[in-house]
């Protein structure tokens, strides 16, 4: 740990109190100095490696664009999708990538719009996305997408062959082989592999890509009149309409605003 000669200094006051001080009172300041920065690191440091956090905070972790903190641009007074997907969730590589695979090969338009959007609460918080994504575009998309978003994150933890979809390879490397999901995950995917909604929820992760395909070139430019169609875009702009997710919309706006 580094100490700053002259900042330490500042924290004893005048340079006659510093005079006045007797070597081991200075030794026992120095500590106790050494001790506070050494505390302020330590927690710095716990903050950053929290990885459920959403990336426009920090955090971390798979499937997540550059790790590094986003150069916030602010947005426009009345912000749409589209303006989300500008200035907040770019470059979104992962979400186009399975948006574009699910058009490919022919899905339903709103089915696009699901892959499409699926991932993207994981700006603002990737804890349990599933849930957070279902409640936060609840209001905008049908109920279809929404429940599809919110049991996508259980159901990518149990193959079904029928489909092709299989256990991914990368989650053994992030879990470990052994890994056995949450009992909330496992009664969660009970529920929804009996639900007639089943499929709205598994062909999102169908169309999940995890490897990076770097011959697929991506943008939202084919996406534009899904969204105009299927995604019910607030007159006011998200985050300002009143609706019970709004302040979830602030937050990605405003990542930087404590309280
Ligand atoms: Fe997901
Ligand atoms: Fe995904």
């Amino acid at each position: 740990m580094q100490i700053d000669r002259r900042a330490f200094l500042a924290t004893l006051g005048t340079a006659a109190a510093i005079n006045a001080m007797s070597s081991e009172a200075l030794a026992d300041a120095l500590e106790q100095h050494a001790a506070q920065k050494l505390d302020a690191e330590t927690t710095t440091n716990e903050l950053k490696m929290r990885r459920g956090a959403g990336s426009l905070f920090g955090a971390p972790g798979p499937l997540n664009d550059p790790t590094e903190l986003k150069k916030l641009e602010s947005m426009p007074d009345k912000p749409t999708l589209v303006d989300f997907f500008q200035y907040r969730f770019a470059p979104a590589t992962h979400v186009l990538q399975s948006a574009t695979d699910a058009m490919r090969k022919g899905e339903k338009e709103e089915m696009v719009l699901a892959c499409l959007i699926h991932d993207t609460v994981q700006n603002l918080i990737k804890v349990d996305h599933g849930w957070w994504g279902a409640q936060m575009y609840e209001p905008y998309v049908s109920e279809k997408v929404s429940w599809g978003l919110r049991y996508h994150q259980a159901l990518r933890f149990y193959a079904d062959p029928s489909v092709g979809y299989e256990y991914p390879e990368l989650y053994n490397r992030i879990y470990g082989k052994d890994y056995v999901p949450p009992a909330y995950i496992k009664r969660a995917y009970e529920y929804a592999r009996n639900h007639k909604s089943y499929m709205d929820a598994r062909m999102i992760t169908v169309h999940d890509l995890y490897a990076f395909d770097p011959t697929m070139k991506v943008s939202l430019d084919p996406f534009i009149d899904i969204i105009g169609r299927h995604f019910k875009q607030p007159k006011e702009g998200l985050g300002y309409d009143n609706s019970p997710v709004a302040h979830m919309w602030r937050t990605m706006i405003f990542p930087n605003n404590p309280l």
